[in-house]
Formats: C-alpha cells, structure tokens, sequence
C-alpha cells in the first residue's frame, strides 16, 4: 500500500509550467547536426555495450565496438521515439477529458510540446547516425498500439515512468562521459534536464491515480505494467544492431543475456524506478514473471 502523499495536482503543474518556460531547448538551434563525429569516441559508454566484456568483444576490432555502440544507442533513441509517441497519444486523450484553464491540463500539453521535440531530434540522431531505425516490432507493435489507443490511469502512467526513467539514468552517465560522442552527449543532456519535469508530473500522478483504483483493476494493471517493463528491458538494444558487426542477431542477444556487466547495467538503469514501483505496490501478481524476465530486477535469464 502506498504511503505517497501527493501535492496538489494544480500547484505541481504551476511549478513545472514555470520551470518549462525557463529550461526548454530546440534541438534545431542548440545543435550542430553538421559536425563530424569525433574521431576515436563511442556512442554509448563503452563499458554499457550491451556485449563488453565478453568473448565476443575481445574478439572486435576498436572501430567495430564504436560501430556497435553507434548503434546501439539508435536502437535506445527508437525506442525513445516509439514511446513518446504512445505518451502523446495518451496526454492528449488525458488533456480532452480536462478543463483547458487548469494548470494540470495545460501542463500535459507542454509535456506533449516537448516530446514533439524529443521525437524530432532523436529522429535527427538516428538519421545522422546512418544506422536502421530499430522499433519494437511483432506483438510488441500491436501492444504499444494497444496502450496508445486505450492507455489510462494507473497503466499508463507507470509504463510511461519505466521508459522515462530508464532512459533518462542512461542519459545522465552518457551526458557526463568523456568517451562519448559530443552529439551524443548534447542530445543527452537536452532530454535530462527536460525530462525531469515529465518524471515529477508521471510519478505524482500515478500515486494519486493508485489510491483511487479498485483491486481488480490494479490485479490487470500489474500485468500490463510487468508486459511494459519486459519490453523495454529487452527491446532497449535491439537484438538487430550485432548485424552491424557482423554477429548473429541470436548470438548477440545470448551472450548480452549472459554477460554480467550488461545485466548489471539493466539492473542499475531500472534501480530508481523499480524502487518507486514497489513503494506503490505496483509489482506483484501476474506482472512478476515477466519483471522477472525483464532483467530490471536484477535476475534475468539466460
Ligand atoms: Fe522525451
Ligand atoms: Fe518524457
């Protein structure tokens, strides 16, 4: 059971409202989509390649484990896009179903506002990249589509956290490494500080929303919640980006399982929200397995 109190909805959404108008960035003017990349450096931190470590990565030549992480840091912003544009979808149905002069309403369109941004320039990232654009496809697709289309409460919110806040503890490190492609780390540190405002709004608005639903609607919630987390924790890297080195898609996905430090790093990118999850009593039931599986927990399997 929860023991979040949450403030006022109204005086939240004024504060991130202020906060919007002095700390929000356009892509287009801030970067310099026609700088070179750096000569030597990785897109990822070298020590998040999903395969460092293993024998695989002894086996890659330096410009092969760039190539990797270049890639895999597009799989990473596609998926980033493919979530906003569900969190879109959802804000706006949310928006409808409120009064367009209350500062909570207002704010779920300055949120949509800046993930119109966010979505253009990881698009721009990943088109600068050259890479294949790496989206959940299969049930995944239809899922997202699903969430899109009928996403409310308590669901929607914490699907919404898991990729946000995944994303986001990825990005930090990525902003702060020396290894890392400025254009990587420029990228990262816009979404950061953006970002910010969103988990504030999601994380409160869950809370509230948890001690207003019934039991039965939490029990499917859960379910949908762990089928959230296990998309993002195995979809984050694409098991398509080993092509670009010349690896097995299948092969690549099975030593990345095995290999401790990635699964170390999913454990460390999902700690924050995981721990917020449980607080509220949002893992649990059905949805276990699949957390389980996820790897965010800590305990994927092979
Ligand atoms: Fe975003
Ligand atoms: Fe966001």
């Amino acid at each position: 059971m929860t023991t979040v109190t949450p403030p006022d909805r109204d005086r939240t959404a004024t504060r991130l409202l202020r906060s919007s108008a002095e700390h929000s960035y356009d892509p287009e003017v801030e970067i310099d989509w026609e700088a070179p990349f750096a000569e030597g450096k990785y897109f990822v931190p070298p020590h998040r390649s999903s395969l460092y470590g293993t024998a695989l990565w002894d086996r890659l030549t330096e410009e092969q484990r760039i190539e990797l992480t270049k890639h895999e840091v597009a799989s990473i912003a596609g998926l980033g896009v493919w979530f906003e544009t569900i969190l879109m979808q959802l804000l706006v149905r949310e928006y409808f179903k409120q009064d367009p002069t209350a500062p909570h309403a207002q704010y779920a369109l300055t949120e949509i506002g800046d993930e119109c941004r966010h979505s253009v320039m990881f698009g721009r990232m990943i088109a600068r990249l050259g890479t294949p654009v790496y989206q959940p496809d299969g049930f995944n697709q239809w899922l997202g589509k699903w969430i899109g289309h009928t996403g409310t409460g308590p669901r929607m919110y914490a699907a919404i956290l898991i990729a946000e806040e995944i994303l986001d503890t990825l990005q930090r490190e990525a902003m702060a490494c020396e290894d890392v492609q400025p254009l990587v780390r420029m990228v990262s540190r816009i979404h950061v500080v953006e970002e910010a405002r969103h988990v504030r709004y999601a994380r409160e608005e869950l809370a509230r929303q948890i001690r207003s639903a019934g039991r039965g609607r939490l029990a499917f919630d859960k379910l949908v919640i762990g089928r959230a987390a296990y998309l993002t924790g195995t979809r984050l890297i694409d098991p398509r980006v080993y092509r670009a080195i010349g690896i097995d898609p299948e092969e690549g996905r099975r030593a990345a399982r095995a290999n401790p430090y990635h699964r170390e790093t999913m454990r460390w990118a999902g700690e924050r929200v995981v721990e917020f999850l449980r607080d509220l009593d949002l893992i649990g039931g059905p949805g276990v397995p699949l957390w389980r599986a996820s790897g965010l927990l800590g305990t994927p399997k092979s």
